[in-house]
Order: C-alpha cells, then structure tokens, then sequence
C-alpha cells in the first residue's frame, strides 16, 4: 500500500510530462540569460523559452534524440549543457549550425549507441569545451565525434572503455590544450598519436592500462599524469631539447626504477610514491656531481649525460610508500630548488647528509615510517627545515644537539621510537654542546634551545623520566608525551613552558600522581589526562585557563573544591568518562555539570556510587537529598542543624509574638 502511494503521483507526473504540450512543462529557472530546466523530466527543451538565451541547462533529464527540434530550435546558444540523459541520437550537422555554441557538455549519455551507426556529427564549429565522459565509448568511436572540431580545446572522455590511442584519434581537433582520459583501459598509445596537437599542456592518462612509456617526447606539454596504471618504465628519448613540462604525477603504478626524465626539463612536481623503487642509482660522488651541476647550470651546456639527472626546478617530490633501504646524499645534488621531500614509508634504515648544500632549501622532509635507526646531518645542514617527520622509526640514538642545529624547525614528530632525552637544562654553560651533562645517558637528545620549536610529539618512546627544565629555551606550543607508560615527570619538567604551552598531552602514561602544577603554564588551554591511575589532580595554586581538560579512564574519587573553583572560570569541556566518582563527595563538580557551566561530552559515561560496593549511576541522576540517605555523618549533622535553627525559628517567633502584642496594645491605644 505505501509503495502504491509513492508510487502513484510519480506516475502522474511521468503521464503528465509525456502527454501534455511542451510549453506549460516545465519550472525552468532563468536567470537572465541562463535557463537552467535540470531535473524536471523532459524530453526536449520548452518551447516558450526566451529568445537569445545563452546557457541552457537541460541535465538530468529524458532527452534521447538530440535535434534542432528538441532544442526547441534554441541554436544561438553558447552552454550546452546535456549530462545525464539518454542521448543516443544526434542530428548529424546539428552543431554545425550552432555558431555560438562553445561549451558543450554530453557526459552521461548513450553515444556509443549512436557510435555505431557510424555516422559523424559534422563539424563542432565553435566548441572549445567538449565532455563525452561516461558514454561508453571505446576505441575508434571517438572518431564520430572529433573528426571535426577545429577549435576544440578541452576535450573529456574520462570513465569510457578506450583501450587504444591511435595516431589518428586527434586529427581531427588540432586545437587540443587539454585531453582527460582518466578511467579508461588504455593499453596502447600508438607512436605519434599525440604530435598533431602543437598546443597540447595537459594531459590526464590517470587510471588506466599503460606498461611503459619508452619514448617521451612532448616537450611543450606542462602537466603529464600516469597515476594508476600498471607503469614499469618511463623513459624520455635522448635529447637536448627544452622540455615544458612541471608536473608528473607517477604514483601507483609499479616502476622499480625512478623515471628518466628529460635532460633539460623544468620540472617542479613529481610524485613517484607508491612504486616499486628498491634503490637509486647514482653514479659519481657529491663533489663531482656539484661541480657537473654548476657547470651545466652556468653554461647550460647540453653535453649531459642521460644517466646525471639535473632537476634544477624541482620543488616537490614524493617517494614515499616505496621499498627503499637507502637514498644516497649524490641524489639530492641536482634538486637546488627543492622544499618538500616525502620518503616516508620505505625500509631507510639511515639517512645521511654532510654536505651544508644539499637541501639546502627544503623546508619539509618526511621520513616517518622507515626503520632509521641513524640520522646523521652536518654542523650547518638543513638551514631551511621547517618540518621533520620522523615518528615510526627505530631512533634510540642522536647526535644531542642534532636539532638545536636546525634553526627554523618549528614543527618536529618523533613519535614511535625509542629516544631518550638530554638531563640539558637551564644552568649549563655557552656553549652548550662542549659540556654534556654528567648525568645524560649516552646518545641522549637535547629538546632545549631550540630556537623555533613549536610543536613537538614525543609520544611511544618508552620515556621513562622528563626531568626538570628538559624544554628550557624551546617556546613550544604543543607538546605530546603520551603512550610513554611509567613516564616520571618532575615538578619542574615544563618549567621552560610557562609562557608558550598550549597542548599538552599526557594519555596512557600510567601516572598515578602528576606532581606538576599545571596552573603556572599560563597559556595552557588543552590538556589531556586521559587513561593514567590519577587518584587526585595535581594541585592548582592559581586560577588556571584550561579550556579543555581530558580525565577520561583513571581512577579519580574526587574532584576537590579547590580543583574546582581554579578550573569553573575557563574550562568549556571536560571529559570524565570511566572513573570510580562518589557521587556525594563531588557536590560542588556536580553543581557546575548540571548548571551547565561546562560542557562533559561524554556525560553519558559519567557516572558515580554512592557507597562502596553500590551500583554506579550516572551523575546526571544524583540529587543531594539522595546524598542524604546515603551519608549517615550528613544526615546527624542535618538533623542537628534542623534541630537548632527549629528552635531558633520557634524562639524568634515567641519574641516577634510578644513584641507585636505590645505593640498592638500601643495601637489600640493610639486609636
Ligand atoms: C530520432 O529522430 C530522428 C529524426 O527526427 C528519427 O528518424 C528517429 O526515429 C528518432 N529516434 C528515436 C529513437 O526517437
Ligand atoms: C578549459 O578548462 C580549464 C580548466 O578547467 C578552464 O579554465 C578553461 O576555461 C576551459 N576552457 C574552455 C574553453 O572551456
Ligand atoms: C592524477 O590523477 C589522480 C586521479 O587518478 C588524482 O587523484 C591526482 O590528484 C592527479 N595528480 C595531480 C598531480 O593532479
Ligand atoms: C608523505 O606521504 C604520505 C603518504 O602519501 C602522506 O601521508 C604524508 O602526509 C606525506 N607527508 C607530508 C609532509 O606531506
Ligand atoms: C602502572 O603503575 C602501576 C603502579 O602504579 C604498576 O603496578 C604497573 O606495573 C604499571 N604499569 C605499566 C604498564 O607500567
């Protein structure tokens, strides 16, 4: 019954749009000289629209044959836009009439059907913009419709069943800028297919079939992308030539060896990541390289061999999610220009650069998730890095003062390895790194004095103790030292932070009493204690401006009074979940959850006894009367106040009684 009901008006309206005359249809929306009729059924365009209209928007309708007539003879248009119909017919010399018409858009359709009548569309006099995606189409229907458009410059045909480019595919359309091909099954690309098209700058082959590219050759191309395909060589021909390109984007595919790239290329972009790359190759040392390098660079000589690959633009390059053990320092001589380097992901097990002029501009490096177990980087190298990943290592080892070395580190994830710190503080001596501490264990890394250090992750390093003004000089911001179970902080340990703290993380340490006064972080806004063996916070001397507190999974009983009072004025949102509360001693904490004066996100796992061995329940449900019945000491005490201030209420009233009567009397006498 409910499916007929649904069902019905449906089928009204389906009668409705395909018996009465078009022109009462449809609820077209025009907006100036853009009509846009998306979505209402039709079959054709409405008749009564207005003449010289610019843009038409037919999509998501029933159209199957594409005429003059269906275009309800609107053929001075300039947008066409027809995806998702059903169009498996059009008029043969349609657009040839349509003089203006420059942006066509047929994705979504049923061309191949009209494919293979094999029939042209005659001439695309105008278009520029032409969508044919998810029409399923496949290898040589293409031709129907590009045979020709001679001044078509961005032509998709993404998510069709092409196997093949052949040399005649783009003859037709000499003006092609862009070409995306991107979710095809292109397995061949024939020699040439692409030289007829001089003005060719990107092209998207993304998601497909190809093996190998042998013969690269389109210098004036800018933007070339081969994600996803089953790539295992790409190879540029041998030549002096200048090539455009800026970005390549190879990743997904299966290459054991990076790319050879044009010898003189312009390259600013190249992803390689998630490849098969096991090694890189490179033959002669840094100084010889360096020399090479400056030479070429100054004298652009061509006499540069294949195998020296000079890349002097590039500023992005991925590697990551490869099977690389190890990259030599040599292979970074020719990246003069680059910022981001990502090799996360591999097997590196060292990583090593001596050289002040490698990288010297790189501002990210990624080398999370190897198993480096050295980072050795000289006196004055790295000048420029901003960003370190090195989390998911195996480091238990560093040169101590490698990251005071770093002057504009600002942001460094150390996380998942096994480091320990430096005893460093405060009171050692210029310069630092002559004298270590006694006390440092051996390879012990230094966390003080760096001067740009805001963000630091030192979570899952086995830590054992954080002792006192470890971070002196370093004005971090964020500061993770979770998952470090066992972790002993001093009262002192963040001393170094008070101005600049404002993360802090301290999940999963096991911390059953932290002994730092958190209230003279003065900037400290979030802080998470979340699953530790906390029985009582650590004391608040003063007002603190925490705004977000985490006490999730420990073992607090009781939040005290003065807890209470020094976090009311800031905190926004607390999370208590998962602790053994008693619900009476907690009045105060219960009084600013009901009022509402902070928000507990995970209220519904607060919860609290009443007694010992009682059911817990949720602290939303405690009263204080209950917490009468409960609390036997409470109740005497309550009993005794109602007792004293009954009789001080009934004393009260025998003298008010007394002296009203007097003065009634002096009324009555007055009267
Ligand atoms: C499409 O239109 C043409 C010409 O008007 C006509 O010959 C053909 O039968 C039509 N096809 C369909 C499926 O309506
Ligand atoms: C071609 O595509 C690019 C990028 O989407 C766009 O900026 C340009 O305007 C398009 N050209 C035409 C004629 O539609
Ligand atoms: C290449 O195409 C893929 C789609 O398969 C896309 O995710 C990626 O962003 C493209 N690469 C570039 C550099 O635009
Ligand atoms: C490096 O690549 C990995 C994998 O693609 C990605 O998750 C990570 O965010 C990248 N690193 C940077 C710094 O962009
Ligand atoms: C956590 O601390 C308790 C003592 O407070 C100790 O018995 C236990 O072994 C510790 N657990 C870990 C994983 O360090």
């Amino acid at each position: 019954m409910a499916t007929f009901q649904l069902l019905f008006p449906l089928f009204i309206s389906c009668v409705a749009a395909s018996t009465r005359p078009q022109r009462h249809l449809p609820a077209c929306q025009v907006v100036q000289m853009d009509v846009f009729c998306s979505n209402l059924s039709l079959r054709g365009a409405p008749a009564n629209l207005p003449r010289g209209i610019q843009m038409l928007d037919l999509s998501r309708n029933m159209l199957q044959n594409l005429t003059e007539e269906t275009l309800a003879f609107h053929t001075r248009i300039h947008q066409l836009n027809l995806h998702s119909n059903m169009i498996h017919f059009i008029q043969p010399g349609l657009f040839k009439e349509m003089t203006d018409l420059k942006v066509l858009d047929l994705s979504r359709n049923h061309l191949n059907v009209y494919a293979v009548s094999k029939t042209n569309i005659g001439l695309l006099t105008a278009v520029e913009s032409l969508d044919l995606s998810s029409n399923g189409l496949y290898t040589g229907m293409t031709d129907y419709f590009l045979a020709e458009s001679p001044l078509l410059a961005n032509l998709s045909l993404n998510s069709n069943s092409i196997t093949k480019i052949a040399q005649s595919t783009f003859h037709g359309s000499v003006a092609l800028r862009r070409i995306s091909l991107h979710n095809n099954v292109i397995l061949e690309i024939e020699d040439g297919a692409f030289d007829s098209l001089p003005q060719l700058t990107e092209l998207d082959l993304s998601k497909n079939s190809i093996t190998c590219i042998t013969d690269f050759n389109l210098c004036q191309l800018k933007t070339l992308n081969l994600s996803r395909n089953s790539m295992e060589t790409f190879q540029t021909i041998e030549s002096d030539d200048v090539y455009e390109l800026l970005s390549l984007d190879l990743s997904q595919n299966k290459m054991p060896y990076f790319p050879l790239l044009p010898k003189r290329n312009k390259l600013v972009y190249l992803d390689v990541s998630r490849n098969q790359l096991q090694s890189i190759n490179v033959t002669g040392t840094v100084e010889e390289l360096v020399n090479l390098r400056d030479s070429l660079l100054a004298h652009r000589s061509p006499g540069l061999s294949n195998r020296h690959q000079l890349l002097p633009n590039l500023k992005y390059l991925d590697l990551s999610y490869n099977q690389m053990k190890n990259i030599p320092q040599s292979f970074f001589c020719c990246m003069v220009s680059l910022q981001v380097l990502n090799v996360s992901n591999n097997c590196i097990s060292s990583f090593v650069i001596t050289y002040d002029e490698l990288l010297k501009n790189v501002k990210i490096i990624d080398l999370s998730y190897n198993s480096l177990q050295t980072l050795t980087l000289g006196e004055r190298t790295l000048q420029s890095v901003e960003e370190l990943f090195l989390q998911g290592n195996e480091l238990t080892t560093l040169d101590h003062q490698t990251f005071q070395r770093l002057p504009n580190l600002r942001y460094l994830q150390v996380q998942q390895n096994n480091l320990q710190i430096c005893v460093s503080g405060q009171e050692q001596t210029e310069p630092m790194w002559t004298d270590l501490n006694q006390q440092d264990p051996p390879g012990c890394v230094s966390f003080s004095s760096i001067p740009n250090l805001h963000f630091l992750y030192l979570s899952e390093n086995n830590l054992k103790t954080l002792p006192a003004n470890v971070f002196f000089n370093t004005p971090l911001k964020l500061l993770d030292l979770s998952l470090n179970p066992g972790l002993e902080m001093e009262p002192e340990s963040l001393s170094g932070l008070k101005h600049s703290l404002v993360h802090l993380f301290l999940r999963d340490n096991n911390i059953s009493n932290l002994n730092t006064d958190l209230s003279s972080l003065t900037s400290l806004k979030y802080v998470d204690l979340s699953t530790n063996q906390l029985t009582t916070l650590p004391l608040w001397n003063k007002e603190s401006s925490i705004e977000s507190l985490n006490l999730q999974n420990n073992n607090l009983v009781t939040l005290e009074y003065s807890t209470v009072l020094a976090l009311e004025r800031s905190l926004k949102t607390l999370y208590m979940g998962s602790n053994p509360l008693s619900c009476c001693s907690n009045l105060r904490f219960l009084h600013m959850v009901q009022r509402s004066a902070v928000v507990v996100p995970d209220i519904e796992t607060v919860t609290c006894v009443y007694m010992e061995d009682s059911e817990p329940v949720n602290i939303e449900t405690v009263t204080q009367t209950m917490c009468h019945n409960f609390d036997n000491r409470g109740i005497s005490v309550i009993v005794i106040v109602v007792i004293i201030s009954g009789l001080i209420l009934v004393l009260g009233l025998l003298v008010k009684l007394f002296h009203s009567r007097k003065r009634k009397r002096h009324r009555s006498f007055n009267a």
